[in-house]
């Protein structure tokens, strides 16, 4: 293990010894903090029971003549487990757009069973046409608008099967592994005797004993099931060993004891994937992009978890959560939402001895010699069955059908989507002063300086160091003078001091989450003694974003934004470093219900504080770590604490993909790495693949040595430099990318195989990727090469966009990447707007010229869109901006509006069109607004390369250039 890591480790280690010794516990395993310190399913108790649930059939069975529809889109059942006598209720929902979800819940749980709130958004629902099969227990039902959705009941036992096209495409608890453990009375404690007389029952709140209970439902359930399966005779024989396995009503992991006052309530339940052979989704880990077997290993886990240098290839949990898992095949694209914010385990089989089985059963697939499917096993660790379905099905019909549930990228202001400097710390304002100035030096654009937890005074967060940080509204202003912005680092443990105004306010009013005795949970993480706010809270977090009006939180001006990180919450003496599960949050949810959940709410409060202080004006920023399933409606994600080694930009590449189908547009790793010192050619490389990913910023820990690009060799200052400037040309590219992910949930950074769904050799592919539907990048992630071997799929063409040499496709190509480029493709068939007078900073450039780069494919036509607006407020709501259809076709290349009216008024110009595989025209010709003006130009016979020299129209105009 290299030196940094290790001291940063120490630092914990020394952290938590601390506290360990304090509280009277020493643990002999200190020596580095590593793996075990995580869970393996195995010590997980709901893990392993629900991993080791494999009864023959499934005891789960529908009640046939239960069956009602509520209301309209709703269809309900009742649901008996024939093997304990526990009585569910099944819902289905039909959802616009082809969706549909599907819950369930304990018919009378002895609590309310927690569904996660905040997540779903409005989305309008529609009819089932139903119809039943009374013979064979089978009830149909079709989504009205979309008839070729269709889900199939069967009742005893209870299966799902889900067609389009009456093509199976999923089936639940097929395999028979839906398990929902009841919540239940803790048993008392057995007597040692096996002749002694068993204790009285305890009595719930309504006075019945749980058994008398339990045998009143019996019979309830009981009457109403016709020809279901007779419940098995020992039932309550096997029902009270089910009570006493050990690790239901407390276990122990390390040192930590986890209370469990409810008792085991996990949920279970298999999915498959029918005649699909690879999925995606469920991030975050650092793993390929298409997901592995874990049979026999461990399976991916879901756990918002402050893990310290990570390991690569590995299913095991990181900061953040998003339960979507996206299947696809050269046939359709789907994809299912397990709506729960517990601890998830989620178990894949897609090993080869799977192949057919459900697909040759159905016999839907005649002709197909082997049918793969790819078995999902989801378990969590409590919540209800609540599962949403998105049926595609094409690759941008899922992403769409999703953000309609889950909410759409918030639109990243223009500064956010350019390039931001960082390190764990910039020192002090004049540190602040010399990094700027180095840049505008060096002549390297960068937009954001940030500021790491060393600028708070004593890691209080909403304060400075006044030593170091004297005058932060005057920094802060000389920066936004030349055009920058600043972020600061809010995390959400809060100091434990009575004389800190935050600490002081929340603790008067509440706001802390509690232990399990009730009294206020006290953590260590960087502040020391910490509390940690409850922003599950509503009141919680409205007061947490009035912190953010300039009265409270001195020193900030409306130039400075913010960080959210360590909100796993990162907890350095809890166990696996987190909030012990049994500590409570509002309306008496333990921790392990809401922890996924937790940082995201912290998120959704400084967004309201930023909101807030603009009076709703100016977009926002956040950056957090920890996020869920919706977190992209708020701000960015990195990748956390990755390390300066080439495996750590070759996996950022899936993770920021994977991250990607899951609805965060905006996502990027430390470039340089965060832990480790970096050579000249790694953070070289890591410049050229940062440029192309969402969002690009350089960090790195405290004790790395500095690394401003300016610090290292000429040759690597200079290919970093033309990394960012590269950055830059591309921004109205970028920007017009957050725009449609904003409106239509597509991810500006996709697999190839979101643009080439049929292209088999692309499913299992995260090497290269595409920027929008234009740009195929591969990074170079290794040390010394010099040249790339790169796939170009389609048959379109391709057009290398540092030599413009075209290339025919589908094709490998070996192109030459020395130290100063990657391999970045323009796809034949394509229109990328390029702002080519690279400034300082990108708030500079809102008026520039642009230059469009047209590749056309065989056909020789090729298309784009271009968004402006004045890049920072919401005006755009209003109708404030200009979104452009630029076509090229018959040798005339067009811009239209496609909003009604072109309102946001700009000054930019088209300063040249550069249209590549073409032939040479002998005049070209411009038109707008009735007028034709004859335009100069260069060809290159060679490469086939037109250049139209200052067609000099508004870019807000609609106009023409006719070649001829
Ligand atoms: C965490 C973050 C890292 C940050 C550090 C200090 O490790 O992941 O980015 O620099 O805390 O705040």
């Amino acid at each position: 293990m290299k030196q940094n890591y290790t001291q940063y480790c120490h630092k914990r280690i020394f952290v938590f010894i601390l506290v360990l010794m304090m509280s009277g516990i020493l643990i002999q395993d200190t020596d580095s903090v590593d793996s075990t310190n995580f869970k393996k399913c195995s010590q997980s108790s709901f893990c392993q029971r629900q991993r080791s649930y494999k009864p023959e059939t499934s005891p789960y069975a529908a009640n046939f003549d239960s069956l009602r529809t509520p209301k309209e889109g709703q269809v309900s059942i009742d649901i008996l487990n024939t093997k304990n006598n526990q009585p569910f209720v099944l819902d289905f929902y039909a959802l616009e757009d082809g969706m549909f979800n599907v819950k369930i819940n304990e018919a009378n749980p002895l609590h309310p069973r927690y569904i996660v709130p905040d997540t779903i958004l409005d989305v309008n629902s529609q009819k089932f046409v139903v119809s039943t099969d009374s013979a064979k227990r089978i009830v149909n039902l079709q989504l009205a608008e979309n008839p070729n959705i269709k889900i199939t009941l069967t009742c005893s036992p209870l299966r799902l099967d889900v067609f389009d096209d009456d093509e199976p495409v999923f089936s639940l608890n097929s395999r028979h592994l839906l398990n929902i453990e009841h919540l239940r009375q803790k048993p008392v404690q057995k007597p040692k005797e096996p002749d002694s007389p068993p204790p009285p029952p305890e009595e719930n709140e309504e006075g019945k004993s749980p058994e008398n209970e339990e045998s009143e439902e019996q019979a309830d359930a009981q009457e109403e099931v016709v020809e279901e399966p007779v419940v098995e005779e020992k039932a309550e024989e096997e029902k009270e060993d089910e009570d006493d396995i050990d690790g239901m009503w407390e276990e122990t992991f390390k040192t930590h004891q986890d209370n469990k006052p409810r008792g085991p309530e996990s949920i279970g339940l298999d999915t498959s994937f029918i005649n699909f052979a690879h999925v995606y989704g469920v991030p975050e880990h650092a793993d390929h992009l298409s997901l592995r077997s874990t049979v026999g290993s461990e399976p991916y886990r879901l756990y918002n978890l402050d893990v310290f240098e990570y390991e690569l290839d590995s299913t095991a949990a990181l900061y953040g959560s998003i339960p979507f898992m996206i299947g696809h095949n050269g046939k359709r694209t789907v994809g299912m939402l397990w709506l729960n914010s517990a601890e998830t385990w989620v178990d894949v089989d897609s090993s080869e001895d799977n192949k057919g089985v459900l697909g040759t059963v159905f016999g839907y697939f005649a002709g197909q010699e082997t049918v793969p499917e790819v078995n999902v096993h989801w378990i969590s660790e409590s919540g209800i069955i609540d599962v949403y379905f998105t049926m595609g099905p094409t690759p941008a019909d899922v992403m769409r059908q999703y953000t309609k549930l889950t909410g759409t990228s918030y639109f990243p202001p223009m500064w956010a989507s350019a390039y931001h400097q960082c390190r764990w710390n910039y020192k002090d304002e004049d540190d602040v002063r010399t990094v700027d100035q180095g840049f505008d030096e060096h002549d390297i654009p960068y937009d954001c300086l940030w500021l790491d937890i060393e600028h708070t005074d004593g890691k209080r967060y909403f304060t400075w160091d006044s030593h170091k940080f004297p005058n932060p509204v005057e920094m802060q202003n000389a920066l936004a003078a030349r055009g920058r912005k600043m972020v600061t680092i809010i995390d959400p443990h809060i100091k434990v001091d009575s004389n800190y105004h935050i600490y002081s306010d929340a603790q008067a009013k509440d706001f802390f989450v509690k232990d399990r005795n009730g009294a206020e949970f006290k953590g260590w993480c960087w502040s020391g003694d910490s509390s940690y706010l409850d922003f599950t809270k509503p009141e919680v977090r409205e007061w947490w974003a009035s912190r953010f009006s300039p009265e409270i939180y001195k020193g900030s001006t409306p130039n400075l934004f913010t960080w959210n990180d360590m909100n796993e919450p990162s907890v350095f003496n809890g166990p696996e470093m987190t909030m012990h599960k049994d500590c409570k949050h509002a309306g008496g949810w333990e921790h392990r219900h809401v922890h996924n959940l937790y940082g995201r709410y912290q998120v959704v409060a400084t967004v309201d504080g930023q909101l807030a202080r603009s009076d709703h004006k100016e977009r926002t920023f956040v950056l957090t770590r920890a996020f869920f399933a919706g977190s992209q409606r708020y701000g960015a994600i990195w990748t956390g604490d990755n390390a300066a080694e080439w495996g750590h930009i070759e996996f950022s590449v899936p993770m920021i993909l994977t991250v990607g189908l899951c609805g965060i547009a905006h996502a990027g790793a430390d470039v340089g790495g965060f832990f480790k010192n970096v050579d000249g050619e790694l953070i070289t490389r890591w410049y050229q693949a940062g440029a192309y990913q969402p969002f690009f910023r350089a960090h790195g820990h405290i004790d790395t040595t500095r690394r401003e690009p300016w610090l290292f060799e000429e040759k690597y200052r200079d290919a970093m430099r033309s990394a960012v400037r590269a950055r830059y040309e591309l921004l109205p590219y970028w920007y017009t990318l957050f725009y449609q992910s904003h409106t239509t949930g597509e991810p500006p950074m996709r697999p190839l195989w979101y643009e080439f769904p049929k292209d088999r050799s692309l499913f299992a592919h995260d090497k290269s990727y595409m920027v929008g539907r234009a740009l195929l990048v591969q990074p170079v992630v290794a040390a010394g090469v010099t040249y790339s071997s790169v796939y170009l799929p389609g048959n379109s063409g391709w057009y290398d966009t540092t030599t413009y040499q075209s290339y025919p496709s589908p094709n490998t190509v070996s192109v030459s990447t020395p130290l100063t480029n990657i391999a970045v493709f323009q796809r034949g068939g394509t229109i990328v707007p390029r702002k080519l007078r690279v400034r300082r900073c990108s708030s500079l450039m809102t008026h520039d010229p642009y230059t469009l780069h047209v590749a056309l494919d065989h056909q020789g036509r090729a298309e784009g869109e271009l968004f402006m607006d004045d890049g920072h407020t919401y005006e755009y709501k209003n109708g404030k901006y200009n979104y452009k259809k630029l076509v090229f076709e018959n040798k005339v290349l067009s811009s239209r509006s496609l909003n009604s009216t072109a309102l946001w008024e700009t000054n930019s110009w088209l300063e040249r069109v550069v249209i590549m595989g073409i032939s040479k025209p002998s005049s070209v010709q411009l038109e707008t607004e009735g007028r034709l003006t004859t335009l100069g130009f260069t060809f290159d016979p060679n490469k086939r390369l037109l250049t139209i020299r200052k067609p000099a129209v508004k870019m807000q105009k609609d106009w023409t250039i006719t070649l001829s």
